[in-house]
């Protein structure tokens, strides 16, 4: 792992110091995006719309996920080892594309890796606050039970309210392609009552899973809710740190390239759903991860 202890600052919603605190790779070096299985597939499609120019690794932990009830200690330990494999693959930035990473371990690893790294709670959060006062969020149990949602938004707009609904259910069953299922419609509709309750005005994603169940969501909730989805502003925050840096691609993009912990077949199946393609999928086994990131010697 590369240390570094230089004080972090703020710039374009994000926490991370001047330009010159990074060791700047090329601009035509990939951008880095992970998350626990597909969700930050939701992240990718934002990228490809918003930097079509960029080139992509995308890592999923498909054999860990899902991230949600694991402990913030757990968390952290799997984001430093993907941080690290992906400075061995040489990305120029990396996109946290799972709340859940975001809201227990942005703010340590900001600090111990040489390249920017984006999360998506500010920018979601910020975005949130311009669209309503009272706001609800929904997340994993992990996120849910961290409050960084709460946080950032009252630090955006201290006169909103929010409130937090932890569901454990819903990234299970988006793994397991069971989006249209019943039973899916009847938690989902479990899950939203209290914020139905409260009358909220805003609904944020606050896991990158859940964009896949926008038609159940929107069927479920009062029309006069908008929903936010943070993968916009996280993406728009990632355009404005590349300009910044200097790091925009000027070639041609390369094909993205997808690497999973668990099976490239389960992921590239249901993958394919999302990207209207189907993905070529490479493995990357957990005991290469911890391997290389227990190799790192840190130098403080
Ligand atoms: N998609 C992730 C998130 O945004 C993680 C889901 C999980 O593995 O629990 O939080």
């Amino acid at each position: 792992m590369v240390r570094n202890t230089s004080e972090v600052g703020g710039v374009s919603g994000n926490r991370f110091g001047s330009s010159d605190r990074f060791i700047t790779g090329q601009s035509s070096a990939p951008i880095g995006l992970f998350d626990s299985g597909v969700g930050g597939l939701t992240v990718l499609r934002e990228l490809y719309r918003q930097l079509p120019h960029e080139s992509v690794i995308y890592f999923g932990d498909t054999a860990r996920l899902p991230y949600g009830t694991r402990s913030p200690a757990q968390i952290l330990e799997y984001v430093r080892e993907i941080l690290t494999w992906m400075v061995q693959q040489g990305v120029k930035m990396v996109i946290m594309a799972c709340n859940t990473s975001s809201a227990l371990a942005l703010e340590a690893v900001q600090s111990e890796f040489d390249i920017p790294i984006l999360g998506l709670i500010l920018p979601g959060s910020r975005a949130a606050v311009q669209q309503g006062r009272r706001i609800g969020v929904i997340a994993t149990p992990a996120t849910a039970a961290s409050h960084a949602y709460r946080h950032a938004i009252l630090e955006a707009d201290p006169t909103a309210q929010v409130w937090e609904v932890g569901c454990p259910e819903f990234v299970p069953l988006i793994e397991h392609n069971r989006v249209n299922d019943p039973y899916t419609a009847a938690i989902a509709q479990e899950y939203l009552e209290p914020l139905i309750q409260q009358r909220i005005d805003t609904l944020i994603y606050g896991c990158t899973h859940y964009p896949y169940l926008a038609p159940i969501l929107r069927q479920i909730l009062p029309s006069t809710v908008t929903l936010v989805d943070p993968a916009v502003s996280v993406v728009a925050a990632a355009a404005q740190e590349l300009d910044l840096l200097a790091l925009k691609n000027v070639r041609p993009p390369l094909p993205t390239r997808f690497y999973v912990s668990g099976s490239p077949l389960t992921f590239s199946g249901l993958a394919a759903q999302w990207l209207g393609c189907t993905p070529v999928v490479e493995q990357v086994a957990v005991s290469t991860l911890t391997a290389l990131s227990a190799s790192q010697v840190p130098t403080l």
